[in-house]
């Protein structure tokens, strides 16, 4: 009999074919997550899960699953939303999508900060609400990448995928990292753009909070694209409104999907909703990791190349 699989949201059709070629399975066919009670039903008694990083995979989660549970393949570079510990204790194995959203992830990053620099959402809103404008020397003036600094909190993959881009606009690139780079009071103060690309944790929660906004120049513009509780969403709405920087833009929330009241009237704010891999290509490339890794442990008994807590 093939390994039942639970997958827990709706997937581009390519990838739902091919989790079909292999497993017994089961879609939350839906574009909003299970609730929790449906998530711990519809787990329970499957060798593998196909998780969404808005699922919570916990021990209440894998009680609910049962010992059976060999493999979790979380659709998403981020894991934050996995107790790793809690699945290697039961011998489960866990495995992430990287590589394949690096390029999107970047691509949506330079995007934000042309957004931001070159004031693109605010002209739309301003067209949108019919406002008067003519062509004028003064008329919404920005400011270009060529010469600015680049300040990267965190260079990993996708850190790196983004100075490779800044640099060929022309920026010059700093950065954190845990491997040596800039203390990060130095790069905020330096740098025109600051951009985080680190992961969540209990180090970096609120990492960019009123203190650290402080010392970003008045000139500066944060763009957060990894996990947003790393910044501090009311401090950040206050740096806005009080124009201690000069504006923001966010792709991932502190409370997610919920977004801080006071950002949404505030002009030098841009809002995506968590776009970083949302093209078809990057998503279906994200889904065949998963695949791939359900395949190694449910069919090959083999740890996946992108396992997280491989023994
Ligand atoms: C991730 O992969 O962690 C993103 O946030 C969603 O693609």
């Amino acid at each position: 009999m093939a390994p039942r699989v639970f997958a827990t949201r709706r997937f581009p059709e390519r990838v739902r074919a091919e989790l079909e070629r292999s497993f017994e399975l089961e879609v939350h066919d839906s574009e909003w997550p299970p609730e929790r009670e449906e998530l711990l039903r519809r787990s329970a008694g499957r060798d593998g899960l196909m998780t969404m990083l808005t699922d919570r995979i916990d021990d209440g989660l894998l009680d609910a699953a049962g010992p059976q549970l060999r493999v979790v393949a979380n659709y998403a570079v981020g894991f934050d939303n996995v107790d790793l510990d809690a699945c290697t204790r039961r011998g489960v194995l866990v495995s992430n999508t990287p590589d394949v959203l690096t390029e999107a992830t970047a691509e949506l990053t330079l995007a934000l900060i042309l957004a931001l620099l070159r004031r693109i959402a605010e002209g739309d809103r301003h067209i949108r609400r019919r406002d008067p404008w003519i062509w004028g020397p003064n008329l919404m003036l920005g400011t270009g990448l060529p010469g600015k600094t680049l300040g990267l909190v965190g260079r990993g993959r996708i850190g790196s995928a983004v100075a490779h881009l800044a640099e060929a606009h022309g920026m010059t690139v700093v950065h954190t990292s845990r491997s040596g780079g800039l203390p990060l009071g130095e790069l905020l103060e330096s740098a025109d753009v600051v951009s985080i690309h680190c992961p969540l944790n209990s180090e970096t929660h609120h990492l960019i909070d009123a203190r650290r906004l402080a010392q970003m120049r008045p000139s500066a513009v944060l763009v957060n694209t990894s996990r947003g509780p790393i910044v501090d969403e009311a401090a950040l709405a206050v740096a806005l409104a009080e124009g201690q920087i000069a504006g923001a833009a966010l792709d991932v929330y502190e409370r997610e999907p919920e977004v801080t009241e006071a950002l949404l009237s505030l002009e030098n704010a841009v809002l995506v909703p968590h776009l970083g891999s949302a093209t078809l290509e990057t998503r279906e490339a994200m889904g065949m990791l998963c695949v791939e890794a359900l395949r190694a442990v449910l069919l090959e008994s083999r740890v996946p190349a992108n396992a997280l807590n491989p023994r």
